[in-house]
Order: structure tokens, then C-alpha cells, then sequence
């Protein structure tokens, strides 16, 4: 192997992992290695201290301004007391707001209700009602003991929505406005014996984003603490060079920082773990001079490597530490995924040489009935969904994710585009990141890609959303920086954006944006299927990925994509439902003029307060588009759904997101006799309907028919069949048989066993169902829920997007027959019961169990 090109390749990111100006010297002492052969690994890591703490209890916050709430002596004591991660955009509104009217109300909402306000709300349907404004958080605490001379103490945010302003015992630390990127402040001089106070102002006023966002401290707050030799933040970039099935070799590439007075000799220690086992280790001597940064690289050999791939997604992990003068003075440990992505026109996308398909969906970052408060459950549940449901890649839509969504996409073998931004100059909101751009993008890219560069899930970066100038001529001079930059960062993976065509410029053609795929290594396509083959034809070399698509087009999509090898994927927009965009997905029905409440110039704003075009919905549950993608991915031989049935006269207009409104069931009581529309969702050459037995359709599919048959069938109730046959052979069926009345409640968790800790939840679902115990699909109840023992209700929600409820008060009405409530241990072990109860139904129980 080329040591002299790995060490320069390792010094490239050393330099952006200390985020220095200048080139940094690098050691290549030969490895100390045992008689063994592998070097002995300092026996004093397991006892080294643990600098970094979580800083994410006992806040008090206050919504609103508050004058001196910077100073050091504030009295805060009234104020609420808290844990972040927190969003109060979620949380209930104090009872006012300004008279019910017309506008807002379908007749039943009143103008304010839950976090909801038609008033209030600056972002209006943008961010769903709901509202922003500034609000204060406030902690004190001791100063972290054993920090010696030339240690560092550090509080990392690793992510507050925005515009957020850190004081110190009233010393101003800094701004940072952007949502979405992590941030640190040094308090080492600001620290004094005895109580320290910390104080933030998040300042989300304005119209400043395009979706929900959520307010305040919304991801978590880490106190880090480190002596005088230390490996910095984004100090370790992990590469794998070299995959192959018997061998592998992993570069871990640390940065070891010197708060010493004088020059320090020092060695950086790195083993690669399996389990428990030490597969591979290596170390380096470093000098390090006083005040500077040193970087250091450990080539790992690994032997029959157990490799990523979305299907099988295998980790390691690596451990890092400094050693001086006998002891440890400083570690850490990071995920390492040992993977090979190439990307090309010839053959799209391969992991370690096997090709695949991105089957894709774009997600925002909200956690439904939670908001955008990121508990690692909550973040782990959504990409858990997405894969359950056929989706091996996100894009992280608009914005970077949190880190807990990236460690799930590791775990759970979830390809992911991370992306950067929704605009650069030019603004889509007045108050939008435009304001910010050019004095941050440059930190805030670095911000994401030196954070996220070692998960394997991140197979590409995306610099943009639809970016106004994406293709006039400071456009491409942007986007070409912004590119190269990266690469400067990080030179591993490529880059792509998302290149709408000119609906923003309606002079202009698909051909006058051309100049925006110049500066991307991957052709984002946003909602341009038909252009895939002509481009192609055009620009041969041009790998090309479907950025965003509608749900209606995913056979149409796929088609294309399975036939060519230059198209890696298709991200649907979108995947789960989000708040914000309100009715983007909406159905709206018509009779020549539009229906009010269910469709009209209001459908896209209140009483909507949800995008609706998701696969799965605002609580994880799946809708139609889903089953019918899982014939089209083929997971699925068949699927059925019903029309609800329209009045007399009306016809059914899905928005261009949308989808029928249709459901699996056979249960429409009140519409005896009435013609209903169902769907059959089959890639098989013929399918027949039987109702109660008696067959009530035939047909024969063609390509035409794109995995779809409808017939017209006059409701009865009973037992509706749909049979595929493919030469003449059956090969699958679905029965949908009609419910009884409601009669009880059923619930279940999804973690009946949780662990006594803030970061982990229960999602349990309450479901009508009828007396022999069948689901009611589209019973619409209110449910109480009661909770008992060793937790809280941390939300309650439904599916439903016209529901403009609290989410914090302990009812909420069934939706297709289904509500959630979401169960957080407050800290303790011990049990749960949580009860639901509906007037006239026979209530349900259920106990979870709370371990330590
Ligand atoms: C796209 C945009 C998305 C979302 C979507 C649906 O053009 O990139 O962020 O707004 O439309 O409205």
C-alpha cells in the first residue's frame, strides 16, 4: 500500500476535523505493536473519565421575551421547569386568541385550540398554525470538577430552533442562527467556583420556514469537559479506503488538541471493536506543540471484514484514545461502518459491489404528536417505519437530521442524502436562512459534513432545495464553491441538489436549468420523470436521481428507474406525513364547485394543519399509497382499497400529492346499495372480485393498467374477495369483511418493555374494534387515556389532518379507527398502566414494564 498518499489524504482530514486555517504536520511513526502482534491496548481507557455529560434536565423556560434574562443574578425561579429536548411550538397555547370566524373554522374549530392559532401564527399554513415568537431557557451549575490547567470545558447544542443567542454568567457567547447545525461554545474562562448560570434566547419570529419547525432547545445540550490533551470536537474521520471480502482497511484519522503550556509528546491509540473483541488495532506517536493541533492516522487492517450494506447493515465500533505520560488523558468511541459506495452512469449505485436502487422517501424532521423535540426513540421509530414499509434511503429534507436519526439509519441500514439547505441568497420567506447565508453557509456545511461523515448511512450529500438561482450565473459560482467545498471536507462522497424545473421562472425552460447540473457530481430531479430519458440521451455521463416525485407516480417511476442503470433511485415526496405545507395531500371533492371544509380555497389552509401526502401518517401508521407501493416494490402480490364513498353528484380531486381517499375496508354502513369504487393493486395478468361469494368483477392487466383495476360494486355487506391469477394459476388473494359496531377499545404498544430513561417511548395505539374483536377501520370516537406509575402521556395524536387538537391533553378522537398515545418513563424503573376509555365502549388496559 501507498503509505505516503494515505497519510496525505489523512492529513486533508485531520485539517478539517481541527477546523484549521493552516496545513498541519503529520507524524507517521511506525505502529508499537505487541509480541502478538496487535499493540496492546492501554488498560486505562475503561477507567478514563467521562467528559462528555448530557445537559438536558432541570432548564426552566420561559415562552415569551424577558428582559435581563441574560444576567447572571436573573431570578428564573418562577419559571417552568423543564428537559430538553423540548419544542414549544407543540405545547398548548394559554386559553384567548381572537374571536372564532369564518375563515378559519369548518363550523366546530375555534380559532384557537391546542397549539393551534389562525392569528398567531406567523408561518400560517407554512408551519400549520402554529406558533413561534422567542422564548428563554435557563440552567445553573456547577463547574465541572477535575478540569486542570489547560483543559477545556465546552457546552454543545446540538441543535436549537434559531436564531439562538448563549450568555455565560452574562457573558454574551454567540449566535447562531440556523435550526438545523450543531454548535459549541468554550466556557473555560467564563467559569467560576460556585454557580454558573447559562442562558438562552431562541428567537423563531417571522416567516421563516416552509414546514413546521418547531421552537427552542428542540435537540439535545452536552457539557464536555477535557484536559490539557484532547481529541476535539469532529477530532476523528473514520474512511474505508480499501473493501473487500477478505480484507479491509479502515483509516481512523484523529486530531489531538494541546491547551498545554509546553510541547507534549503524546501516542493516539485505535482499536476497531466487534462486540467485545478487538479486531484490528493500531497507534501513532504525536509532539504536539502548545496551543495547536496535532493529527495522527491509524491505518487498520481488517481481516474478513463483516461489510454495510442497507440489507445487512453490520457495525463496529472504534475506540480512540490519547496516551501520555503513561496515562489516558483523553477517549472516545464512534460507529464504523466498513463500506464501498460507488456511484457512475455505467452502474449506478453499488455498496460494495452490489447494485441497488435507492427506493427512497423524503422526510422532515418533526416527530408528529411530539413536534420536533428529537427523542432518540421517536427519531429511531420513524426510520424503523420507513424500512418496515419497503424504504432502504431518506433524504433528509431540507435540512441536516439529528444525530440519533443518522445512528438509526446506521443500525437499521437506511441510505441516506443529507442535505443542507431549502435556499441560499435568494429568499422563499422573508425571514428564511437567505437572511443568514453568506456569512454561514460555509460553517454551517462544514457544521454538517464534519458531523455526519463517519455514518455509513450517508452515502450523499445534497447542497440544496430548489434553489432559486440554482441555474443563473451566481447560482452555478455558489453551488460550484459549495461543491468543492465539500470535497474539501470530505472527499469520499458526492454531491447532489434537488433541480426543480422553472416553475419559479415561468419564462423559462427545463432547458435553461441545465447549467445548475454542472456543478452537482448526481442530477437531482425534482418531480421531472418525464426528462429522465431525453436527458439521458443527451448527457450520457449524467447519473440521475428522482430528488422528489409525486406518490400517484410511483409506477411510472419505477418503470424507468428498473430499466435504467443511471438512475440510482426515486425519493418520494414524502414518505410520513409532517406538519406544515397544510393539505398539500389534500382530497378535496367537488360537484362543479368546491365542497366547503373539504376542499376550497381554505383546504390548503386551516382547518388543515398536516401535509397529508406521506405514505405512512402523522402517528406511523400506514395509508393507501403505502400498499400499493408495496406491489409496485414487489413486496405485495396484492392489495385492496375502498373509495369512501362520495355524495351524490361529487367526484374526487386529489391535489397533485395526494391520493384517493381510499381504505381497507369493507364496512360502510349507511351506504347499503350505494356504487363504491375498490381497487385492486396487482402486477399479475388478471384479477376477480367476488362479493360474498358470487364473483362482482373480472379483469385482465395490461402495462397500460399500471398495477391497478378498478371496479364498481354496489355496497352489501359481507365478505368482499379480490383473487390475482397469472396464467390462469391463482396467486394471491385479500378478504375484507365488514365490522360489526364499535364495541370495545383495544390497545397495544410497541414497547411493551422500555427502559427507565427519557430517551426511550411506548407508541401505544388504541383501536376500535368490534364485538368479535375485529377493527372498526373507520370509527371515529373520543378516547380518554389515564396514566399510572413510572411515566408521563408525552403526546396523544391521530393520523387525521383536519384535527386541530391539543396534543398534550390526554384525549384525542380515533382516526380509521385508530389514536395514539405516546408514554415516557420519567427516569425510574417499575411499571406503567395506561387506561383508554370512550363512552360507551368497553375500556382497555395495558402494562409496560420500566427497567433500569
Ligand atoms: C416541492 C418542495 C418541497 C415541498 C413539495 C410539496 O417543490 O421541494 O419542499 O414543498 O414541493 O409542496
Amino acid at each position: 500500500m501507498d503509505k505516503t498518499r494515505v497519510t496525505r489524504r489523512a492529513a486533508m482530514q485531520g485539517m478539517a476535523g481541527a477546523v484549521m486555517a493552516t496545513a498541519l504536520p503529520v507524524h507517521s511513526f511506525a505502529m508499537q505493536t505487541s509480541k502478538s502482534g496487535l499493540a496492546l491496548w492501554p488498560e486505562a481507557v475503561a477507567d478514563a473519565p467521562q467528559r462528555l455529560q448530557p445537559f438536558n434536565d432541570n432548564w426552566r423556560f420561559h415562552r415569551g421575551d424577558a428582559e435581563g434574562a441574560e444576567t447572571a443574578g436573573f431570578d428564573h425561579s418562577s419559571w417552568r421547569v423543564l428537559d430538553v429536548p423540548h419544542d414549544w411550538s407543540i405545547e398548548d397555547l394559554p386559553p384567548g386568541g381572537v374571536a372564532a370566524d369564518a375563515i378559519w373554522t369548518d363550523g366546530t374549530t375555534p380559532t384557537r385550540n391546542g397549539p393551534f392559532d389562525r392569528y398567531e401564527s406567523a408561518g400560517g399554513n407554512a408551519t400549520g398554525w402554529t406558533v413561534g415568537g422567542v422564548g428563554w431557557y435557563r440552567k445553573t451549575f456547577a463547574r465541572p470538577e477535575n478540569v486542570a490547567a489547560g483543559g477545556k470545558v465546552e457546552l454543545r447544542f446540538e441543535g436549537v430552533y434559531m436564531n439562538s443567542d448563549v450568555w455565560i454568567n452574562g457573558v454574551h457567547l454567540g449566535n447562531h442562527p440556523y435550526g438545523y447545525t450543531e454548535f459549541a461554545y468554550d466556557l473555560t474562562s467564563h467559569l467560576k467556583d460556585g454557580e454558573n448560570a447559562v442562558a438562552i434566547r431562541a428567537n423563531n419570529s417571522g416567516r421563516n420556514s416552509r414546514w413546521y419547525s418547531g421552537s427552542g432547545i428542540y435537540r439535545k445540550v452536552w457539557l464536555n469537559s477535557s484536559g490539557e490533551l484532547r481529541v476535539p470536537h469532529y477530532g476523528v474521520s473514520i474512511t474505508t479506503p480499501e473493501v473487500a471480502a477478505d480484507r479491509a482497511l479502515v483509516n481512523v484519522a484523529v486530531t489531538i488538541e494541546s491547551g498545554a503550556a509546553t510541547t507534549r509528546h503524546a501516542a493516539v491509540w485505535v482499536r476497531l471493536m466487534d462486540g467485545t473483541t478487538a479486531v484490528a488495532e493500531g497507534n501513532r506517536a504525536v509532539i504536539v506543540q502548545s496551543g495547536a493541533s496535532q493529527m495522527a492516522m491509524c491505518a487498520l487492517q481488517v481481516r474478513n471484514p463483516r461489510l454495510w450494506s442497507p440489507n445487512d447493515p453490520q457495525l463496529y465500533r472504534a475506540e480512540v484514545a490519547i496516551v501520555a505520560d503513561g496515562k489516558v488523558a483523553d477517549s472516545t468511541s464512534l460507529t464504523v461502518g466498513v463500506r464501498k459506495v460507488e456511484i457512475d452512469a455505467v452502474n449506478g449505485l453499488r455498496i460494495n459491489g452490489e447494485s441497488f436502487k435507492m427506493r427512497g422517501g423524503c422526510v422532515h424532521h418533526d416527530n408528529g404528536p411530539l413536534g420536533s423535540a428529537c427523542i432518540p426513540r421517536a427519531e429511531e421509530r420513524r426510520v424503523e417505519k420507513l424500512k418496515a414499509n419497503g424504504y432502504n434511503a431518506i433524504r433528509t429534507s431540507h435540512n441536516p437530521p439529528s444525530r440519533d436519526f443518522l445512528d438509526a439509519c446506521d443500525r437499521l441500514g437506511m441510505m441516506v442524502m443529507d442535505e443542507a439547505f431549502d435556499c441560499w441568497e435568494i429568499a422563499k420567506n422573508p425571514d428564511d436562512y437567505h437572511l443568514y447565508f453568506d456569512e454561514w453557509w460555509k460553517r454551517d456545511l462544514e457544521s454538517m459534513v464534519l458531523r455526519d461523515r463517519n455514518h455509513p448511512s450517508v452515502v450523499l450529500w445534497s447542497i440544496g432545495n430548489e434553489i432559486d438561482e440554482r441555474a443563473v450565473p451566481r447560482g452555478v459560482e455558489l453551488g460550484t464553491q459549495m461543491r468543492d467545498y465539500v470535497h474539501q471536507l470530505e472527499p469520499t462522497r458526492k454531491v447532489t441538489a434537488a433541480i426543480s424545473g422553472p416553475w419559479d421562472h415561468p419564462n423559462l425552460t427545463w432547458e435553461d436549468m441545465q447549467p445548475a447540473f454542472a456543478y452537482l457530481d448526481v442530477g437531482g430531479y425534482n418531480y421531472k420523470l418525464s426528462q429522465y430519458e431525453p436527458d439521458h440521451a443527451k448527457y450520457p455521463e449524467r447519473v440521475i436521481v428522482g430528488t422528489e416525485t409525486f406518490p400517484a407516480e410511483v409506477y411510472k417511476d419505477w418503470q424507468v428507474i428498473d430499466r435504467s442503470s443511471w438512475v440510482i433511485g426515486d425519493f418520494v415526496w414524502t414518505a410520513i406525513d409532517y406538519m406544515g405545507e397544510a393539505g398539500t395531500g389534500r382530497t378535496s371533492i367537488r360537484n362543479g364547485e368546491r365542497r366547503p371544509g373539504a376542499g376550497g380555497p381554505a383546504a390548503s389552509g386551516a382547518p388543515w394543519f398536516n401535509a397529508y401526502c406521506g405514505d405512512i401518517d402523522l402517528v406511523g401508521n400506514k395509508k393507501a399509497a403505502s400498499y400499493f407501493r408495496d406491489v409496485v416494490w414487489r413486496r405485495s402480490a396484492i392489495e385492496m382499497a375502498v373509495q369512501r364513498p362520495l355524495p351524490k353528484g361529487y367526484t374526487e380531486a386529489p391535489a397533485q400529492w395526494g391520493w384517493s381517499d381510499e381504505l381497507r375496508s369493507w364496512t360502510w354502513p349507511g351506504y347499503e346499495g350505494a356504487l363504491l369504487a375498490v381497487r385492486v393493486y396487482t402486477r399479475a395478468g388478471q384479477v376477480k372480485l367476488l362479493l360474498n361469494g358470487k364473483e362482482v368483477g373480472s379483469k385482465g392487466l395490461t402495462e397500460q393498467d399500471g398495477a391497478k383495476a378498478e371496479f364498481i360494486v354496489p355496497y352489501a355487506p359481507g365478505e368482499l374477495k379480490a383473487v390475482a391469477y397469472q396464467d390462469g394459476r391463482e396467486v394471491a388473494s385479500i378478504v375484507f369483511a365488514t365490522a360489526g359496531a364499535a364495541h370495545s377499545l383495544v390497545l397495544t404498544a410497541d414497547r411493551p418493555k422500555l427502559k427507565a430513561s427519557r430517551d426511550d417511548l411506548s407508541y401505544i395505539m388504541a383501536m376500535v374494534v368490534d364485538q368479535a374483536g375485529r377493527p372498526v377501520p373507520d370509527a371515529v370516537v373520543p378516547v380518554t387515556f389515564t396514566i399510572r406509575g413510572v411515566g408521563e402521556i408525552a403526546a396523544v395524536g391521530n393520523g387525521n389532518p383536519k384535527d386541530l387538537s391539543s396534543f398534550r391533553q390526554p384525549h384525542k378522537e380515533t382516526f380509521h379507527g385508530q389514536c395514539v398515545v405516546v408514554v415516557r418513563p420519567n427516569g425510574g424503573a417499575g411499571t406503567v398502566e395506561v387506561r383508554a376509555q370512550s363512552a360507551g365502549l368497553e375500556e382497555a388496559a395495558i402494562a409496560l414494564n420500566v427497567s433500569a
